[in-house]
């Protein structure tokens, strides 16, 4: 039986369990990224998921906004019921497509917009940048320059770390595409019409690329005018623009993307986390005509990451999801507005549907309160300097929101103080904003 939908500590976090993983998995794993010490197993429903030492917690951050339907959503356990005994279930998808790749295309197609009739699967975030910049690159034969936004977070490879401006940490001691950041501001119009009139004629601009609410950098949501202004630039100049949607697509902000609410359409667009798989997504003349040109050994091949993203979408439209993400959204917003009017320390709150955030008066405080809110049993992220992130799985209702709210009071309460700092084992894992050592 499950546990119940309830937060529920058997054991301090991390528990012994986790501890033992944590342990072995700090000695072994060639990277370390980890922001919260527990191990979670796989027992868990809608917004709650159990720890392997039997904590049960409430989950505010929807594994980075990649598990929108929540834990053991029933419509996609059917779906890994279905594949439990195929093999294997990693094609090369490529070369020996299957039935699931074209319906994951189908189905996207079916929500976006008009001009964006095909796509290209491939397996992560990164590499729906790296591929969309490659074709926009290649209608713009010319290309020197690629351009992007301060505080923009397009992944981790090469290609598409090159447009991305949020830590030192993601970009030092690695070389670059010749690339230009524009702040996130009215001033980015001039700058970048500077860039046009005196570094680089338009046809050496490969493209630009932007979010249009930022993710990892901090949740900004750019002004739709501002949206508005850098499309009628790049259309007048004949420069490919790409809108990444990897965190904010497959309807976390109310719509299906993001950059819907600005009434721009770009030339091209991303989309992975939500969907399961990673998706290039354009027109079908954006694409190369030569065989090869892109690929990818596993690009949709994955069975079961198809056929959750497939059910993904389609159960977001059987639930009529983007209106409940709208409405709830709205509601969060509208809470944490309460709190902020309250509590001096709750800053900034903003965002579009599920997607949003509030600030902290330092990076420390932040860091703290998201300790705080993990000691009381909830799960969620930080972003940009100060920022939290409030990302539900779209399976929420008010009821998990007021217990969020209810336990982000408290925290706020204690974690803000100047005198505050964490105690216990937890400390030794987590980034708790205090030097323990
Ligand atoms: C907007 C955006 N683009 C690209 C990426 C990279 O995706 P991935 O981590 O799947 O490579 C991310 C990941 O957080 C993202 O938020």
């Amino acid at each position: 039986m499950f546990f119940g939908n309830k937060i529920k500590f058997k054991t301090q976090i991390p528990g012994p369990k986790s501890e033992a993983v944590l342990n072995r998995l700090k000695k072994l794993n060639g990277a370390w990224s980890l922001p919260y010490p527990f191990i979670q197993s796989n027992k868990g429903k809608g917004c709650y998921v159990k720890d392997i030492d039997g904590n049960v917690f409430l989950d505010f951050a929807s594994q980075i906004a990649s598990n929108p339907l929540g834990y053991n959503h029933p419509d996609l356990v059917k779906v890994g019921k279905k594949y439990a005994k195929i093999s294997p279930l990693k094609r090369a998808g490529q070369d020996f497509p299957v039935e699931e790749h074209l319906e994951m295309l189908e189905e996207l197609v079916s929500i976006t917009p008009k001009r964006f009739d095909s796509a290209f699967l491939i397996n992560s975030g990164a590499e729906a940048v790296e591929n969309a910049v490659k074709i926009a690159m290649r209608k713009q034969q010319s290309s020197k320059v690629v351009v992007s936004f301060e505080g923009g977070f397009h992944g981790r490879t090469l290609g598409a770390l090159s447009l991305t401006n949020t830590k030192k940490v993601h970009k030092q001691f690695y070389m670059s595409l010749n690339a230009r950041r524009l702040p996130l501001d009215d001033t980015s119009i001039e700058r970048f019409e500077h860039i046009l009139s005196a570094e680089y004629s338009p046809e050496e601009v490969g493209c630009v690329i932007i979010e249009a609410v930022q993710g990892e950098g901090g949740y900004k949501v750019v002004p739709f005018d501002l949206m508005k202004k850098i499309r009628d630039i790049t259309k007048k100049n004949n420069i490919p623009m790409i809108c990444d949607e990897v965190q904010s697509g497959v309807g976390r902000t109310g719509k299906w993307w993001a950059y819907e609410y600005s009434g721009v359409v770009p030339d091209v667009q991303t989309s992975a986390k939500a969907l399961q798989v990673g998706a290039t997504i354009s027109n079908k003349t954006m694409f190369p005509k030569e065989d090869g040109a892109i690929s990818s050994t596993w690009g949709g091949g994955h069975l079961l990451d198809l056929a959750l993203g497939i059910q993904t979408i389609r159960t977001i439209k059987k639930q009529n999801l983007l209106k409940h993400n709208t409405e709830l959204g709205d509601y969060i917003r509208g809470r944490l507005i309460e709190l902020s009017n309250k509590c001096d320390t709750i800053k900034n709150v903003r965002g579009l549907g599920l997607m949003n955030a509030f600030d902290l008066p330092s990076p420390k405080i932040r860091n703290n309160l998201l300790l705080g809110l993990l000691k009381k049993g909830i799960i969620t992220l930080g972003c940009g300097p100060s920022g939290v992130r409030v990302i539900p799985p779209y399976v929420a209702t008010e009821k998990e929101v007021d217990i969020f709210i209810d336990n982000l009071e408290k925290v706020n309460n204690t974690c803000t103080k100047s005198s505050f700092t964490h105690k216990g084992k937890i400390c030794k894992y987590a980034d708790c904003g205090v030097d323990h050592s």
